[in-house]
């Protein structure tokens, strides 16, 4: 199979992670041979430097002319009083490509249990998804102003919004636990309230997935207490933004969620859900899980393999395993290291399961 990827590798340790994406890509290419044409691009604060804007009309033809955008993540300090901020870029990138589904799973393995701050009981067992609508919401509606007295964000969502997220989790709902989660905040917010009245009418067309509606405070609260209760989570953007950071502390770090990001027709975006971590930037510290597990879901659900997507994740999961880690999980390995272990691993594991 032969594949072109667009490479967003931004700022902080996204170009750290994305050293590791790649690595791990080439491995596959050699393993299974595929071709993956890999095509680094300007994006975030890295394109502001170069290009004096975060998301350059070049990175954008690339982009669309690819079959998937891999992106390590944007930001940071130097680019916090930019005219345009690296952050900009990304929302932009996220609109021009229409990516309004955005999923990220949250898994934690039997073996890595012990990772959690939050004890093994709760978190053994955990496995659901965070559908987030990633086009809409407070993020992209108008008016957005600012004067030296005031500051106006405006959070509007349409029915036809609405109504194709949560059509997409019931969907992914269908393949998994048959159970969907829709998170709003109905008792104050409009928008929760059309949101709300929405997903019972999708719903009926979906008989065989159960639907609950938690407010969203209470949910963050459920997150912690008795995570294991969820399959398929649905919520607004900037809900699902800060909830998914909620959600990483089950799996120990930050630096383990993938996500992907799907539209209705044309490329996929794969990315992290953590930032660039300027605090760690540079110093080889970063967990490049979160990515590794970004490109595993782009084998699988851009390009449809399987058996490579598995390979990834049997690697990542044996290493974990067998207790090598990055500092935010305790550990000593580097990015570097670890993704050296994760390697090695998909050679041997492939290799064995050919008999060789
Ligand atoms: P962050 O996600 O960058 O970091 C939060 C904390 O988690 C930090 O302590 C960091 O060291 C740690 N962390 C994150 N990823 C890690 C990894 N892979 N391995 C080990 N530790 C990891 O969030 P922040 O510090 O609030 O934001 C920093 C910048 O990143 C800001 O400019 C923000 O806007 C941007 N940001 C970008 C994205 C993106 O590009 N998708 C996402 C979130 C934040
Ligand atoms: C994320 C990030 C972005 C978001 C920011 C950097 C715009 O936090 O991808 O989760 O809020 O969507
Ligand atoms: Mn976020």
């Amino acid at each position: 199979m032969e594949k072109r990827v667009v490479c967003l590798a931004g700022d902080g340790i996204g170009p750290e992670v994305m050293q590791s994406a790649k690595r791990v890509l080439q491995v596959v290419e050699r393993l299974y041979q595929h071709k993956f044409h890999l095509q680094d691009e300007l994006f975030g604060g890295a394109a502001i430097d170069e290009a004096g804007q975060p998301f350059p009309a070049r990175t954008l033809a690339a982009c669309l002319a690819s079959d998937a955008v891999l992106l390590g993540a944007v930001g940071g300090p130097r680019w916090d009083q930019a005219a345009e901020r690296p952050e900009k870029g990304l929302l932009a990138l996220r609109k021009a490509l229409n990516v309004f589904a955005n999923v990220r799973p949250v898994q934690v393995d039997e073996a890595a249990a012990h990772l959690s701050p939050l004890r093994e009981e709760i978190v053994k067992g955990v496995n659901f998804v965070v559908v987030r609508e990633l086009t809409g919401g407070i993020y992209f509606s108008f008016p957005k102003e600012r004067t030296a007295e005031q500051a106006t964000d405006t959070l509007t969502y349409t029915r036809r919004e609405i109504e194709r997220i949560v059509e997409y989790a019931f969907r992914l709902a269908q393949s998994r636990g048959r159970k969907v989660t829709s998170i709003d905040k109905a008792n104050v917010l409009e928008s929760s309230k059309l949101w709300r009245e929405v997903a019972i009418e999708v719903s009926a067309r979906y008989p065989d997935v159960e639907l609950e509606h938690l407010l969203v405070d209470a949910a963050a609260m459920e997150l912690i207490r008795r995570p294991s209760r969820f399959d398929v989570i649905v919520t607004e953007n900037l809900f699902g933004d800060i909830l998914s950071d909620e959600a990483s502390v089950l799996t120990g770090s930050l630096g383990m969620l993938p996500s992907s990001s799907h539209s209705e027709s044309g490329p996929a975006l794969y990315e992290p859900i953590h930032g660039s971590a300027p605090d760690i930037a540079g110093q080889g510290k970063a967990n490049p899980v979160a990515m590794l597990r970004s490109v595993a879901m782009m084998l699988e659900q851009s390009f449809g393999l399987e058996a490579e997507a598995q390979a990834v994740e049997n690697a990542i999961a044996a290493v974990l395993k067998a207790g090598h880690s990055t500092a935010d999980l305790g550990g000593t390995e580097t990015t570097v290291s670890f993704t050296d272990r994760v390697v090695q691993t998909m050679e041997e594991q492939v290799l064995v399961g050919r008999g060789r």
